[in-house]
């Protein structure tokens, strides 16, 4: 028998790095590629890192992650979102990323429909071809707003369809869904029977309140959160997903069947950071969407690159007036002209090919930069 090609063979690159990989080697250019938050982690949660690996146990975490830390999300949740959660209800993850696969795996049987966002992050279709499900896309465009509606869902719906994911804000548009907006989806995907997973992982950097679709629609949904975009820890790889009550057993599963566990240095660290009280990751919450803000107002105000992002970390650009648009690596021209480096648009979705993604996470001399680069474009 012939040698088989796995369906990996077919997802694509990942597309962010690709957009990343241009330009590591090219000093001088003003990179608004990665959603990497330049957050300045605390020496407090460095400390309880180092000290893990020096002192702390070298073994085997928890499948579902250390009980302490699982205690301290259960409590976030109930603070932040009024939702009540057990301990076991709470899986650690390897990063935000692998939150996103074992939620999948958890909710679909392979071959079936997922419901994702266009434009939306490259990594819920790369989870989709990684678990062998088919994608169906629901346009979040100009068109819409950005946003979902029950049109657009409902447009893309199939009968294999058992998993509809959310993001708000949305990584690359920014736009962030209001409580009514989340109550109609969330009754529409009960009338559908869907499971729900709601990639939250930029709600710091909301400016129009925090909600979640698991407040409406507890029974079915599954709460993604990130410690990288939270933290400012993107290497140490450490999220949360929240399931729906009983579901957990699931992702525990997964959890062998994968990574096993997570390591016990970064859950330390993770502890500490969660724990923290004195205001600095509010303070840089606010710093990040300040800057966010600034972009898009600066951006609009040329009058040829129209601009949206009112949470997370990006600027959302339409560079057709200003860039021949209609080539597939525009956005290296753009890097020619202006000096700044974008993720363009198609690395989102085939309905965003005139635009692109800028972030605004980075930290303050280089921003101030990457500002005047675009008032030249
Ligand atoms: C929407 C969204 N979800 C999840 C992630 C995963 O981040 P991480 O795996 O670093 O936690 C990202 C990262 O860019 C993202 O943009």
């Amino acid at each position: 028998m012939k040698l088989r090609s796995g369906r990996l063979l077919t997802a694509p690159l990942p597309p962010i790095r690709q957009a990343v990989a241009h330009v590591v080697n090219l000093p001088g250019v003003s990179n608004l590629t990665i959603g990497d938050p330049a957050i300045s982690v605390p020496q407090s949660v460095r400390l309880a890192g180092a000290d893990a690996f020096l002192s702390g146990p070298h073994s085997y975490t928890p499948n579902l992650g250390l009980i302490e830390l699982r205690r301290l999300v259960v409590k976030d949740l109930e603070t932040r979102l009024g939702l009540t959660y057990g301990d076991d209800d709470i899986c650690i993850t390897n990063g935000g990323n692998q939150a996103i696969t074992l939620a999948i795996a958890a909710t679909t049987q392979p071959a079936d429909g997922i419901l994702m966002p266009s434009p939306g992050y490259p990594n819920f279709t790369m989870a989709a071809h990684f678990a062998g499900n088919t994608i169906e896309t629901y346009d979040c465009s100009e068109d819409t707003q950005w946003l979902p509606t029950l049109h657009t869902l409902e447009r893309a719906y199939r009968d294999d369809v058992s998993l509809l994911i959310l993001n708000t804000p949305s990584n690359p548009t920014g736009a962030v869904m209001n409580p009514h907006q989340l109550a109609e989806i969330a009754d529409w995907a009960r009338f559908r029977n869907l499971w729900i997973l709601s990639d939250e992982c930029y709600w710091p950097y909301s400016d129009t309140g925090r909600f979640s679709i698991a407040q409406f629609a507890p029974e079915r949904t599954y709460i993604l959160d990130s410690f990288s975009k939270r933290f400012g820890f993107t290497g140490w790889r450490i999220g949360t997903l929240a399931a729906p009550r009983g579901e957990a057993n699931k992702l525990l599963k997964g959890q062998e069947a994968t990574v096993a566990c997570i390591s016990y240095p970064a859950q330390a660290a993770a502890m500490a950071a969660i724990s923290d009280r004195t205001g600095h990751y509010e303070r840089e919450y606010e710093r990040f969407s300040a800057q966010r803000n600034q972009l898009v107002e600066t951006l609009n105000s040329l009058g040829k690159t129209p601009a949206v992002g009112n949470g997370g970390i990006y600027a959302w650009a339409n560079f057709s007036q200003v860039v021949d648009t209609t080539r597939n690596d525009w956005h290296l021209d753009l890097m020619k002209t202006a000096n700044i480096a974008v993720v363009p648009g198609s690395a989102f979705g085939e309905n965003a090919q005139q635009w692109g993604r800028l972030s605004a996470a980075i930290n303050e001399n280089d921003f101030a930069l990457a500002l005047e680069r675009v008032r030249s474009i």
